[in-house]
């Protein structure tokens, strides 16, 4: 049991709810932020723990005063911030040509300021405790963590999600850059880049049986993530296991961006 502390956000649903579900049961306190409180509420509700081990926070984290507030919650409720997972991300369809100024700015909004807002606010709490406190300070000493759910588009772009490919290959560079910065106080930063997964944000495609054919031909290992097998390697960055990982991409994509060819079809 520990008694460290993880913010999840986006964490009402998908991914986010697997890394709180994961948290949980290594013995986190976690904190569920959801710009969808209902469903965050909801969510925290599905523990049946009680609010010593899991709230629910209302935050849009594109905004400022929402990122205040959460850190502020959480430090009322649990005392302490260990781990910071910036898992909210949404996603709009259309290319340069037809996609909306406002939807572009609606993407970066959520998926690349909100994580450097949220990144931002739990890092100042972490340098300010790591100065202010001898036993846990310097390089591995609080294991502070500081975790970007960025995705393969990163790397690999899509013409028709400009918006969100900007957005991820901008929080890679988030991760590098922030990892630079708090090295010395022992504070890591790292993404982890997902494939295909089984969430809402992939419904479009799993509800159609050519579409999920057509992932699984450009991926190795031939089918889509459970959300868990994200939340594990979550619960790693986090951990103790590792202390020498920083300013790292971890591409969990069932083998996709090793591919340079389709796999052969097996039916
Ligand atoms: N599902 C996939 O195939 C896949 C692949 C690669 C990367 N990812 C990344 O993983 C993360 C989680 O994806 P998912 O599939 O679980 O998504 P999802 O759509 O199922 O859940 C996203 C959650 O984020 C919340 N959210 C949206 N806007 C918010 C805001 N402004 N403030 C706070 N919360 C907000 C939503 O309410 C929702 O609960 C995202 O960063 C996504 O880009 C997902």
């Amino acid at each position: 049991m520990t008694n460290r502390v993880a913010i999840i956000t986006g964490a009402a649903r998908g991914i986010g709810l697997a890394c709180v579900r994961r948290f949980l049961n290594d013995g986190y306190n976690v904190v569920i932020a959801d710009s969808d409180e209902a469903a965050a509420h909801d969510a925290m509700r599905s523990f049946d723990l009680g609010d010593e081990r899991v709230i629910a926070v209302h935050c849009d984290v594109s905004d400022k005063l929402a990122i205040h507030n959460l850190i502020a919650e959480t430090l009322s409720a649990f005392g302490q911030i260990d781990v910071l997972i910036n898992n909210a991300a949404i996603i709009k369809q259309g290319g340069a040509l037809d996609l909306s100024i406002e939807d572009f700015d609606a993407v970066l909004a959520v998926n690349l300021r909100g994580a450097f807002l949220a990144a931002k606010g739990v890092a100042s709490y972490m340098a300010d405790y790591l100065r202010n406190d001898d036993d846990r300070s310097g390089a591995g000493g609080a294991n502070f963590s500081i975790i970007n759910m960025s995705s393969i588009n990163d790397k690999l772009a899509l013409s028709d999600y400009l918006a969100y490919v900007v957005s991820k290959g901008g929080l890679s560079q988030l991760t590098k850059a922030m990892s630079l910065e708090l090295a010395s106080l022992g504070i890591r930063v790292n993404s982890i880049s997902p494939g295909s997964v089984k969430t809402d944000m992939f419904s479009k495609v799993a509800g159609d049986d050519e579409a999920v054919a057509a992932v699984n031909s450009f991926t190795p290992l031939g089918r889509i993530a459970h959300p868990d097998e994200i939340a594990g390697v979550a619960a790693f960055l986090a951990g103790p296991d590792a202390s020498y990982v920083t300013g790292e991409t971890i591409y969990v994509d069932g083998g996709r961006s090793a591919l340079n060819y389709m796999m052969p079809d097996k039916s």
